[in-house]
């Protein structure tokens, strides 16, 4: 068991963002990971909702990081990072990340990290939908039958080790080559909302995507982005395909 961060299971909370944050308060400002088996009320970035399936792992992680208050953004990447190498080593299915935080699975939404940030203490979400027979257009899940109940917490106390191994090493010192080889936009011809499209041609340190636009090399941070599509190419057009 990792010594680092209390954990914490429930049966079923309204967002375990909530329910770490004021654990990490209760808990002296400890780190803690909270991990739910069912989430009423789960949300995604810029305020979504974020629905339910019926096999998820819903875990958040509160945590007063040594790091710079201004490096924090990178940890979304980080945290994507680290929930797909979990993934892969539990239950052998190789996911890709699409920039700048979800989890995509044969060009499908399976997950997406969620960052908030209060005083000295940032939240880090993550949602991963393990079994979804119906989900909706542009969703998926990682498995195509039931784990059952218990693959959640172990996948969730593999991110969140890595994200704190991470956090014990410099800002810049996290895995960045690697999240390079996991993403699924990078030599793509993207759009994202609000407004651009351009060829995705890098990610760096900082957590910046690098997009070659008809206005130059742009740098994106997430902050600006509500939704990344990638296109594709076809004879005189762009067009988008389904990829959320
Ligand atoms: C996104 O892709 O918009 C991010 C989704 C993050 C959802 C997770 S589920 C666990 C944690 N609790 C929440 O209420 N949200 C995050």
């Amino acid at each position: 068991m990792d010594t680092r961060y209390v954990t914490i299971r429930k049966a079923a909370v309204q967002s375990t963002q909530d329910e770490a944050r004021s654990a990490f308060e209760s808990h002296d400002r400890a780190a803690v990971l909270v991990i739910a088996d069912r989430q009423t009320r789960g949300r995604g970035r810029l305020g979504a909702e974020w629905w339910e399936a019926p096999r998820a792992m819903y875990a958040s992680l509160a945590v007063a990081p040594d790091w710079p208050e201004e490096t924090w953004p990178r940890l979304s990447l980080v945290t994507g990072l680290a929930v797909a190498d979990a993934i892969e080593s539990d239950l052998g299915v190789p996911v890709a990340l699409k920039w700048p935080n979800d989890v995509m699975r044969n060009d499908a939404k399976v997950g997406g990290v969620l960052l908030e940030a209060q005083e000295d203490c940032v939240v880090i979400g993550c949602g991963l939908n393990l079994w979804w027979p119906d989900a909706p257009s542009g969703f998926g899940a990682v498995l195509a039958e039931d784990p059952g109940p218990d693959v959640a917490a172990g996948l969730a106390s593999s991110w969140a080790d890595s994200v704190m191994d991470a956090l014990q090493g410099s800002p810049d010192g996290w895995n960045l080559a690697r999240y390079r080889t996991r993403s699924s936009i990078l030599g793509r011809r993207i759009t994202w909302e609000p407004a651009g499209a351009g060829l995705a041609i890098d990610v760096d340190v900082a957590g910046y995507l690098h997009v070659e636009t008809e206005r130059g090399i742009e740098r994106i941070g997430s902050g600006r982005v509500r939704l990344v599509r990638r296109a594709t190419v076809a004879p005189d057009q762009e067009a988008e395909d389904q990829t959320t």
